[in-house]
């Protein structure tokens, strides 16, 4: 049989604790990640110690915002999803937008964080920002999946 190798990329997104905090909210951005025709392969609800969140934020410790940012990402449960498209690491962050909501309602009001973000902190999402980090930061949170067997299932549904 031919095979037609489509090219795939998996990222790591998080949908914030503000997020998680409403069903409907969560819905409407997985129906937002769809329409785009990223696929969400895996996910899963996490609640953290501030030392997993320490952990996943040590390259920030120091920085004026790490203890809002570690005491935001403690409030409550949020969700962690692998995404999967052809230029997933870009396609998901374009998709949530500027890191700052205010700057992004001003600059690309149709992003995520224009339509739900609350402040500087409380941003409502992550995306991993290159293929290196989209490895250690799926692995971080499931650590069962295999990476190189996601994109192999991935090629043989394309
Ligand atoms: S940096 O300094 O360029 O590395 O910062 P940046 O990549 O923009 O952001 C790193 C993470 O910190 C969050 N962040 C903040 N949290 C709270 N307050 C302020 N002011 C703030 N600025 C940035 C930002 O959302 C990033 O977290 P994740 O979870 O990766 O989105």
């Amino acid at each position: 049989p031919i095979t037609h190798a489509v090219k795939r990329q998996l990222t790591l997104a998080l949908l914030k604790p503000d997020i998680c905090a409403s069903q409907k909210l969560q819905v409407r951005v997985h129906e937002a990640i769809e329409a785009q025709n990223i696929k969400i392969v895996s996910q899963r609800p996490v609640l953290w110690t501030k030392e997993e969140a320490g952990a996943f934020y040590a390259e920030h410790k120091g920085k004026f915002f790490y203890d809002r940012l570690c005491g935001y990402m403690t409030s409550g449960p949020f969700q962690a999803l692998v995404l999967s498209s052809p230029d997933a690491i870009k396609e998901w962050r374009a998709l949530i937008g500027p890191t700052h909501p205010c700057r992004a309602r001003i600059h690309q009001p149709t992003t995520l964080r224009a339509l739900y973000g609350l402040s500087d902190t409380r941003n409502s999402f992550h995306g991993s920002d290159s293929d290196e980090t989209a490895k250690n930061e799926i692995a971080f949170f499931f650590p069962e999946l295999s990476i190189d067997n996601l994109l192999k299932v991935q090629d043989s549904q394309a």
